[in-house]
């Protein structure tokens, strides 16, 4: 009996994990589309990047919004991170079970169907793939919220405190374009993956079939790194806004 209540209460609390953990990723997801527009005002010019950065900092929209987005990262951080294997035996495991996959697959079988048991099995792959971006976020994503709140809170960085377009192309073009780079495909390829993995999870039975999901997800994937890419090379200063004639105004 005892030993019964046990285990619902770990399911109870094993259920709740879930839900925070889910609930946390789908609201980070949803803010990094958000902030894939926001960023991208780049596209339009200084003038239009500036413009955007003020409003949200004269709104007090961009202070909270920093807070709030650092505390959910990392309490989806903990959350997810008991998913990742902690002993050396399990990690090892893993690896092995990575390099089975990738070579599955690729053997010269004569019958081979569709539903042949040599097919990499793309759930497990993803699976992996999302515990490796998901550290390398951990990593470059900290570094990246540490400095923002830098920016937006103290005058560390440029004139005033907050963030300016003339700081934010120098700190780019300086070198941060690689770590960015990076960040920008793991976090890209995390969040649309993980959507897709949520919507599996908490949404089979209404939700049409793995294989539309996975054909959205990849959609919704190349689009947000196309226009996330296309920023970066602007930040880096290897492009002139491309929608700079957005704001030029009209000789009179
Ligand atoms: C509220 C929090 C955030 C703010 C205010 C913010 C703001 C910015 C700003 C101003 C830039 C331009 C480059 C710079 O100034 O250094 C940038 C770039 C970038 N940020 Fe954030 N960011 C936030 C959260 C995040 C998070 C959580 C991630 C992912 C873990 C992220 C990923 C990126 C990436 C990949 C870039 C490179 C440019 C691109 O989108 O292609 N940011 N961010």
């Amino acid at each position: 009996m005892t030993s019964l209540r046990n285990s619902q209460t770990e399911a109870r609390r094993q259920r709740l994990h879930e839900l925070v953990s889910g609930g946390t990723g789908l609201v980070l997801a949803l803010f990094m589309w958000g902030h894939v527009l926001l960023v991208g005002s780049i596209l339009t010019g200084e003038r239009g990047f500036d413009w955007m950065a003020t409003m949200l900092e004269d709104y007090y929209i961009a202070q909270p919004t920093v807070a709030a987005i650092f505390t959910l990262f990392i309490v989806h951080a903990v959350l997810a991170a008991r998913k990742i294997p902690a002993q050396l035996e399990e990690r090892k495991r893993m690896i092995r079970l990575a390099k089975d996959l990738n070579r599955s697959g690729r053997e010269k079988v004569a019958t081979r169907r569709s539903n042949s048991p040599f097919t990499p099995h793309l759930e497990s792959i993803l699976w992996i793939w999302q515990v490796r971006t998901g550290m390398i976020i951990l990593v470059l994503g900290s570094f990246h919220l540490i400095l923002l709140g830098l920016d937006v809170f103290t005058p560390l960085f440029g004139e005033v405190a907050g963030i300016e377009s003339a700081t934010s192309l120098a700190r780019v073009s300086a070198g941060l374009w690689l770590p960015y780079g990076i960040l920008l495909l793991c976090v890209e390829f995390h969040a649309s993956v993980g959507l897709y993995r949520l919507a599996v999870k908490w949404g089979s039975d209404w939700l049409p079939s793995r294989r539309i999901l996975h054909r959205v997800e990849q959609v919704i994937f190349w689009l947000v790194l196309g226009v996330g890419s296309l920023t970066l090379v602007v930040l880096a200063g290897w492009l002139e806004p491309p929608l700079a004639f957005l704001l030029t105004e009209a000789p009179s």
